[in-house]
């Protein structure tokens, strides 16, 4: 039975949400596996956009059953926040779960995320802010508060209790903050209680018996591979496992469920926030690529760093994710180039390596090797099948795929949803 996992293959931002919602009609369950409101997805469906967070791209699907799974983080008030915003553009969202397991986002995880980036100064990753990271380390140090816990009223706040202790020391001694009060933390979380119980859910059973009865199943990592907290330029990461692994942890179902991992890669490469960048232009090809791309953040609007496709991040995307299909997006982009260079390979300290060094130091002072293709000059938005795209840019996909070790199985010709060429079907038949 289907149970297809999507992932960021770069530094996220590839069109995720646009991938899941191309397939949304033909799945009944979609599941956020990681990360919480950092991410950011935008989705054009006719003259709507939709910038969605916290939630998974599928609940723009009617019939879907969206599901936040237990790897996620949730900040109750965003949660509420994009319910009421779709429901208010006539979104039936009444079909959400909600694992029990998940991690709560609170005040003082988002105050520690700011205030340790502003400590960190020149050394800070570019977080988005949003607490992700003190969140995600709570609930590895065994301290965090699950959704569970708003339904046991003393047991949230002996946790609560338990966790500033800790935290007030830290906020008032070392960051010269105010002290966060328990009674604030508990009534804010407290206040979401009723609308959140009809959506507590165990989610790995719901899930289990969704496949067990043959329901497609559709995985949406947040974030990318280079973004996952092991895989990634760490510490220039996020604090979860955007990889396919992910998956199987952060929705409780088992690895060999998982029928296919569909890649997700730009025709290029962008980075939000701090770390190395290989392939990454500080010139008017840089400003173009983002021009063009319209590459500024959905979630903090910040411009997006842009630079040329990179070839090694793509096998090693294709290796620690067993990739078996990929969504090359935003080639339409590129139109107008009369050359598109592409990184091969790097120069590391005079040595020539086909792969992502496994030494951060490395990586950071990696020089891209790029060979060159041929542009194409034609609008290429219209293209439904690979024959109507002009020849370079047929021969740059068919390049792209040796490159990446893994064929490109849909491209992305524009932000629409129709916008797509797609040359093999995502959903392997059962
Ligand atoms: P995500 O975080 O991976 O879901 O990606 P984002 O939504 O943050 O960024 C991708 C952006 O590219 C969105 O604004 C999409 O509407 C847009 N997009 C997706 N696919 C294409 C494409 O093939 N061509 C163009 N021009 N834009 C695309
Ligand atoms: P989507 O799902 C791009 C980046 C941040 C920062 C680092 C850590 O839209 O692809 P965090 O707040 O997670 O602790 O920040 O990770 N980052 C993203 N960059 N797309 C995202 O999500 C991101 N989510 C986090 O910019 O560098
Ligand atoms: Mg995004």
């Amino acid at each position: 039975m289907p149970a297809v996992v999507i992932v960021g293959a770069q530094w996220g931002d590839e069109g995720k949400g646009k991938a899941t919602d191309l397939l949304g009609d033909r799945i009944d369950y979609v599941v956020k596996f990681n990360g919480g409101n950092n991410a950011g997805h935008t989705v054009v469906i006719g003259d709507e956009t939709y910038a969605l967070h916290l939630l998974p791209s599928g609940i723009l699907t009617p019939g879907v059953t969206p599901v936040i799974g237990n790897g996620v983080v949730v900040d109750l008030d965003v949660l509420a926040e994009e319910l009421d915003g779709l429901e208010a553009r006539g979104l039936d969202v009444s079909k959400l779960m909600v694992s029990s397991h998940a991690h709560v986002v609170t005040l003082y995880h988002r105050t520690l995320d700011k205030v340790t980036e502003r400590f960190l100064g020149k050394r800070q990753i570019g977080t988005t802010g949003r607490g992700i990271g003190p969140t995600y380390a709570d609930k590895i140090n065994r301290v965090g508060i699950r959704i569970q816990d708003l339904f046991d009223e003393g047991i949230l706040r002996q946790k609560v209790e338990g966790a500033l202790e800790q935290k007030n020391h830290l906020l008032v001694k070392v960051y010269n903050r105010r002290a966060i009060e328990v009674d604030e933390v508990v009534t804010e979380l407290l206040a979401h209680r009723e609308r959140l119980a009809p959506m507590v859910a165990d989610t790995s059973l719901e899930l289990n018996k969704a496949l067990d009865r043959g329901d497609t199943v559709l995985f949406e990592g947040g974030q990318a591979t280079m973004l996952d907290v092991d895989h990634g330029t760490y510490p220039f990461v996020t604090s979860s496992n955007a990889t396919s692994g992910g998956a199987a942890t952060g929705a409780g179902v088992a690895p060999w469920r998982l029928t296919s991992i569909v890649g997700i890669i730009k025709a290029y490469t962008t980075r939000v926030g701090s770390g190395p960048f290989p392939t990454e232009l500080d010139d008017a090809s840089g400003d173009w690529l983002r021009d063009r791309g319209h590459e500024f953040g959905t979630t903090t609007g910040r411009p997006r760093r842009t630079g040329w496709f990179d070839a090694p991040i793509a096998r090693y995307a294709t290796r620690v994710n067993g990739i078996t299909d990929y969504v090359l997006t935003k080639l339409d982009v590129l139109t107008g180039l009369e050359e598109i260079p592409v990184c091969v390979g790097y120069e590391v300290d005079g040595k020539k390596v086909d792969d992502v060094p496994w030494s951060q130091s490395d990586f950071h002072h990696a020089t891209p090797i790029y060979e060159s293709f041929p542009g194409w000059s034609e609008n290429i938005e219209g293209a439904r099948e690979f024959s109507d795209l002009p020849q370079a840019a047929q021969d740059y996909v068919t390049r792209l795929e040796d490159l990446m070790g893994q064929r490109v199985s849909v491209i992305g010709v524009g932000p629409s949803r129709d916008a797509v060429i797609v040359r093999h079907d995502l959903l392997p038949s059962s």
